[in-house]
């Protein structure tokens, strides 16, 4: 019987000082932002998102350090959909971050956290008319991402006086990862000289800006600086063919934060690059390849998860301690042979699981990344891989498959991080209520940003025929 390959990888289990009595301490997190996890738990119930604001300032003003320093002309559009609650989204605005919106949503939301048209970058494979006709009257900056959404575009503002500015956005090899090429147009293959050619037969249109996001958590700054060169590359092309002039590249997003992937060998402390070395990679490559007589052109970065991820936190509660039956391969196969019973092979291999009171239906970025989760009390015990189950009744929810944690018991709370990007924006109610969301502020401060849901709230937009009432 072949046994299936599984990569190896290291994980440490952090044991702290050890002692004559053979202890450990297990690290652990017993306040985020100077506030005691057990006081937010009583205060807004469990599980709870929080989100540290000096967390989110101080990553924004590192990412804007690290590019403004190599480049003259620098802005920063936040992601909404990272994380589109408005709390987290007026901090980036406060600190200067204009708004990258992907949805005829996404866009009101911008509106209403009083950002103008015209600092709305609109993204995204399908932008409904009305979102498009909002956009165009508001000078927002469309980026298109395809064939159909150029020639919708051109029937709408025909016969403009003025032409309207747009940008597209274009797919890239890096010599990395699959190419995102659901999104845009080829860069590699010809089809974005087409556009610009069909572009030039539009007169109501004037191509200023090349858009690229090469991917997300992308650990190779490297990828960026062969991105960076096709694209002014490209721009170049562009404006040689009659377009243009590109007054602005969008290298988009997806600098990693310090998640870690599943299968990921080293830990996020030695894997993931500095803002400084993704600056490096951007600023160095475009100013060497732009022509040196002309002006740089301005440089957007979309980035999300980098700025968000890392100030995010979910507290969760132990609900139910139970043991759990792993399926070790080689036990499994000396039952194949009939060289084991049920019996040793379940005493032989089980390990310690918990049950908590967040599910998956929280955490949907699992399915890709392992969040740390730490006791929210000190403990004096060793650390021993622990499954992590979810509270909903699906076999599949599993948080983590083998958190290193100490023993823990019904009542324990435990903190996941970093878990700030993607989850609650991805998060759906199911089973249970989608929790509160707080934020922590300066001078240990706690804001309500988002209140627990309730069966009004779930239940709102429900309607019931008469005929069953
Ligand atoms: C167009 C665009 N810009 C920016 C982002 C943000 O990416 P990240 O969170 O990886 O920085 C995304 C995410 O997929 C995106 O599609």
């Amino acid at each position: 019987m072949r046994l299936p390959y599984t990569r190896p990888t290291v994980q440490r289990l952090n044991q702290g000082p050890v002692n004559p009595f053979r202890l450990g301490t297990s690290p652990s997190c017993s306040e985020i932002d100077g506030v005691s996890v057990a006081d937010l738990t009583r205060e807004h119930g469990s599980p709870l998102f929080v989100y540290s604001e000096t967390a989110l300032r101080d990553a924004y003003r590192d990412a804007h350090r690290a590019f403004s320093r190599r480049y003259p002309d620098v802005q920063f559009a936040w992601s909404y959909k990272t994380n589109y609650m408005n709390a987290v989204c007026r901090v980036f605005h406060q600190e200067g971050s204009i708004a990258e919106v992907v949805s005829g949503f996404e866009y009101e939301k911008a509106r209403h956290n009083g950002i103008p048209g015209h600092n709305i970058i609109f993204n995204g494979p399908h932008k409904e008319k009305p979102d498009l006709e909002r956009a165009i009257a508001e000078g927002a900056m469309i980026q298109v991402d395809n064939i159909d959404e150029l020639l919708t575009l051109g029937s709408m503002v025909k016969g403009r006086a003025e032409p309207l500015p747009i940008a597209v956005r274009v797919h890239l090899s890096t010599g990395g990862q699959q190419v995102w090429s659901k999104f845009g147009f080829n860069g590699d293959d010809g089809e974005l000289q087409q556009v610009v050619r069909r572009i030039l037969t539009m007169p109501q249109l004037k191509l200023i800006g090349l858009h690229c996001h090469v991917g997300t958590f992308i650990l190779d700054p490297d990828w960026y600086r062969i991105a960076a060169k096709k694209l002014v590359s490209l721009a170049l092309e562009s404006e040689a063919m009659g377009a243009g002039p590109i007054r602005y590249l969008n290298m988009g997003g997806g600098f990693a934060s310090h998640a870690r992937l599943h299968y990921q060998y080293l830990p996020p402390e030695q894997a993931t690059p500095t803002m400084d070395r993704y600056a490096e990679a951007i600023c160095d490559t475009i100013t060497a390849a732009w022509p040196s007589e002309r002006a740089l052109p301005k440089l957007y970065l979309e980035t999300g998860r980098a700025l968000v991820d890392d100030a995010g936190y979910l507290i969760s509660s132990v609900v139910a301690v139970k043991k759990r039956v792993l399926h070790d391969p080689v036990q499994t196969a000396m039952m194949a042979y009939g060289k084991t019973t049920p019996a040793a092979l379940a005493a032989t291999s089980s390990q310690n699981a918990l049950v908590l009171d967040a599910g998956i239906n929280l955490m949907y970025t699992t399915t890709w990344y392992q969040p740390r989760i730490l006791p929210a009390r000190p403990c004096l015990d060793a650390p021993t891989p622990t499954t992590v189950f979810g509270c909903l009744c699906m076999n599949i929810d599993v948080l983590r498959e083998d958190a290193p944690l100490p023993a823990l018991t019904t009542g324990d709370q435990v903190v996941m991080h970093p878990v700030g990007a993607y989850n609650q924006t991805q998060s759906m109610q199911f089973i249970t209520y989608r929790p509160a969301c707080v934020m922590t502020s300066p001078g240990r401060q706690v804001h309500v940003i988002r209140k627990r849901e309730n069966l009004e709230y779930v239940q709102e937009l429900e309607a019931v025929p008469e005929h069953l009432k």
